[in-house]
């Protein structure tokens, strides 16, 4: 994020002493709350007043969740498939963009939004979020399928062995599955590890705090709570 100084310079064309001095004298609010840190963080979120001239009206921010059906591809544009966005009609659609993929033949929770910040605190790999998904397969899952979940699968192609995941069985060929990180068709490929089982189907019920809600139907959308704070920000 650009500080506060240097926006003040880059919108009102003072230079940086001039933006300081201003700050520290009292004559900026960051949405409406004095600043007296030149150096405090902004982005195109905070609305900045100098004395009584607005220089950026802080945009409002969007997340979206949406229960993806299978089909829809999760990209902004593709030219063969219908993609997410085909689904939403939110007049901030063009800013939006997605907050961790889903497979073309995948289901259920994807998260959309226009502040970067928001979707980098759901996927950025250090930050573990657990993902958690319904999984459905055509043979029956192996007996030491939870055992070898938990102890990860090395991945030749990236060099790297997955995270402990966890493998909860719901049936002989269904499984609750939580992981918590994204690779490139993490799940099928672990599965397709167990003696070659492969997915009948794959559906997302969560990730981290957000679940899909159970009266959210497929292709249908809905905010995350509102014009949302630093908790659902999480910060
Ligand atoms: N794992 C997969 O294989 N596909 C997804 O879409 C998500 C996790």
């Amino acid at each position: 994020m650009a500080r506060l100084d240097r926006t003040l310079t880059r919108l009102a064309g003072l230079s940086n002493a001039e933006a300081r001095r201003l700050v520290v004298g009292g004559h900026v609010r960051l949405n409406r709350s004095l600043a007296r840190d030149p150096s405090c963080p902004v982005s195109r979120f905070d609305t900045i007043v100098c004395r009584t001239q607005t220089l950026q009206e802080g945009m409002t921010r969007v997340a979206i969740m949406l229960h993806k059906p299978p089909g829809w591809v999760s990209a902004t544009v593709d030219d063969q498939h219908p993609t997410v966005l085909d689904l939403i009609d939110h007049p901030a659609k063009a800013s939006l963009h997605l907050a961790g993929r889903l497979d073309r033949s995948a289901s259920g929770l994807v998260l959309l939004t226009n502040d970067g910040r928001w979707a980098e605190r759901w996927t950025h790999p250090s930050r573990a979020v657990p993902k958690v998904y319904l999984v459905e397969t055509t043979s029956p899952i192996p007996d030491d399928a939870e055992q070898q979940f938990g102890a990860g699968f090395w991945f030749a192609a990236e060099g790297v062995r997955t995270r402990p995941a966890v493998l909860e069985r719901l049936g002989p060929c269904s499984a609750r599955v939580t992981i918590i990180e994204g690779r490139w068709h993490q799940i099928k490929r672990m599965f397709h590890r167990l003696a070659g089982t492969r997915l009948a189907s794959l559906h997302r019920e969560r990730i981290g705090p957000f679940s899909l809600p159970v009266d959210l139907a497929p292709g249908r959308w809905r905010a995350v709570g509102g014009p949302y704070g630093p908790v659902e920000l999480g910060l």
